[in-house]
């Protein structure tokens, strides 16, 4: 299918990162904090999808988020009483971490009003993005060749000038938990999505691709979202959307390989952790040792 009427040689130059979610699954620690501020190491879960856009050469990245996420804002802006005290005090290393945070990306907030689902949380950052193609990054979506998916996913736009979706291989036993695509395999790395089913049952299932946090999509999904109904959950699902686009537009799946976390859920956040400590200069021997944990 082709995309008619579209430009050719069509670039992304926005990320839309969703940090709007109640994150439940948290309580009671989310009852005060976003779940985003959670920490991997020393880095809030939030700086890692900044980081990722950045990496691409975003112009600018759109948070969605909601008004009383302040610790998000606050995070990615300057104190300078703070690098006062560290430069006072010979803390040239944590200086150097804290003053970079505002420079990282262009970033700029947009609150969504009332927390109807992903879908709706695109939405909210319609007017920012405009009529041009967007990535759009879950941040509770942590993988561990995180550098490279998301441009691999813009070089494939690139070539089909069209939406493309991430997809990674799931057990049996989760698939009812995610989005699953429906394909026609075209390389080792890319497939054509031919149908998309929101948490199927396992016999439903077309396969077993599923859905993860990494998406570049047509302007056109905005108009399918502001028409999508309400689906599983009372929410507007983004999956309905995009299974809506579909019906006019193409769509390519980018296949991940490698581990992957949902931080998201306590555990997905812990074996995150995990993986990082385990593979971190400073931290990894003596992690190693106390876990009794081959040596790397
Ligand atoms: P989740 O499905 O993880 O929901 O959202 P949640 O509300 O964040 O967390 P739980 O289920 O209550 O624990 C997937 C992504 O969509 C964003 C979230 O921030 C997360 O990045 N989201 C979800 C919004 O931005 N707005 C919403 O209304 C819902």
């Amino acid at each position: 299918m082709v995309n008619e009427g579209k430009k050719t040689n069509m670039k992304v130059r926005k990320a839309v990162v969703v940090a709007a979610g109640r994150g439940t699954r948290f309580l009671p620690f989310t009852k005060s904090v976003p779940k985003e501020m959670l920490p991997l190491i020393d880095k809030p879960v939030i700086q890692y999808a900044i980081e990722e856009a950045a990496a691409c050469n975003m112009d600018l990245v759109v948070v969605v988020t909601t008004p009383d996420k302040i610790a998000l804002e606050k995070y990615f802006t300057r104190d300078t009483e703070l690098e006062h005290i560290l430069q006072k005090t010979g803390k040239d290393d944590l200086l150097e971490k804290i003053k970079c945070l505002p420079d990282l990306a262009n970033i700029c907030f947009v609150h969504q009003k009332e927390q109807l689902g992903l879908g709706d949380a695109v939405l909210t950052a319609r007017a920012v993005v405009g009529e041009e193609p967007f990535a759009v990054i879950l941040p509770d979506d942590l993988f561990e060749q995180r550098e490279g998916i998301l441009q691999k996913m813009l070089d494939a736009f690139h070539k089909y000038q069209s939406n493309i979706i991430a997809l990674r291989k799931v057990d049996e036993e989760e698939i009812d938990r995610y989005g699953v695509a429906k394909v026609k395999e075209l390389t080792e790395h890319i497939c054509q999505v031919l149908d998309l089913v929101e948490k199927p049952r396992l016999a439903d299932a077309p396969s077993d691709l599923a859905i993860m946090g990494r998406y570049i999509l047509m302007p056109d999904i905005f108009e399918e979202l502001a028409t999508t109904p309400k689906g599983i959950g009372g929410e507007i699902q983004l999956t309905d959307a995009l299974k809506r686009l579909l019906s006019r537009q193409s769509m390519y799946g980018y296949k991940i390989q490698g581990e992957y976390y949902d931080s998201g859920t306590i555990q997905g956040w812990i074996e995150a952790t995990l993986a990082l400590a385990l593979n971190h200069p400073a931290l990894s021997q003596r992690l190693r040792a106390y876990l009794h944990y081959p040596k790397s």
